[in-house]
């Protein structure tokens, strides 16, 4: 259903700017996408894609980078051009300059379709629970919550950055289409929080109800909840 979405926006928008998310439910998203480009001519070819967040302190080579995660799973396999996956310069000196440059973009860009994932604790993109709604890019502490459940993508739990560069939850919400996905019944609790209980910044994701084009795809166990 995901890879349904992209595939609509990506053929038919006519300069199509894609947000991009990582982690582990995007994993089968990027797969599908790269099935179709292989066995049915998929192209990306006019696609301009854009980072959700990234993480602070990683080489530009590590492969915790989400920058290179989206290569490894997705671009490297596509025909993405040269250049064309966008974010922030995690090794600029003055970050918050460097956060501003990318708010720029991302407004003149926009973005057509966004994909997201959803922290347990209710985060999208790094926003943490306590994030502003109107909230813009910027640098953010990663709560340890956020930081242990991402710590099977590193080699040892220290190795987890502590802080990181994320669009804002105004800035998704400048987006013109959200797609967010959640998978496991560990999501179920903030999804139900996120799509049932009030709009709040103790819940991120519950900004999403703000939205006028919203699409939620999830899996039976990440929609048993019931907001309490
Ligand atoms: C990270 C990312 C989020 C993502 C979340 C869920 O914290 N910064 O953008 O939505 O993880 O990840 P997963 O799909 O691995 O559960």
């Amino acid at each position: 259903m995901v890879a349904d979405l992209v595939e609509r926006f990506v053929t038919t928008a006519p300069r199509p700017a894609l947000g991009l998310a990582t982690g582990g439910t995007m994993e089968p998203v990027f797969a599908e996408l790269v099935r179709r480009h292989r066995e049915h001519g998929l192209s990306f070819a006019r696609v301009r894609a854009y980072l959700l967040d990234e993480y602070l302190g990683l080489d530009r080579e590590d492969p915790c980078a989400y920058r290179n995660a989206i290569r490894r799973l997705l671009a490297r396999h596509v025909d993405l051009g040269a250049g064309a996956v966008h974010g922030p310069d995690t090794h600029a000196a003055d970050l918050d300059a460097e956060c501003d440059r990318y708010e720029r973009e991302l407004r003149a860009a926009p973005i057509g379709l966004q994909l997201l994932g959803i922290g347990s604790n209710g985060h999208i993109a790094f926003n943490e629970p306590g994030s502003p709604l109107d909230s813009t890019t910027r640098v953010v502490a990663l709560r340890g919550q956020t930081r242990a459940e991402n710590a099977r993508f590193f080699p040892a739990a220290q190795a987890v950055p502590t802080r990181a560069i994320t669009q804002g939850i105004a800035t998704i919400g400048a987006a013109n289409q959200l797609v967010m996905v959640a998978c496991g019944e560990h999501k179920a609790d903030s999804v139900a929080r996120a799509l049932e209980g009030p709009v709040t910044s103790e819940v991120p994701a519950s900004a999403i109800q703000l939205h006028p084009n919203v699409t939620v795809v999830l899996d039976r166990s990440a929609a048993a909840s019931r907001a309490r």
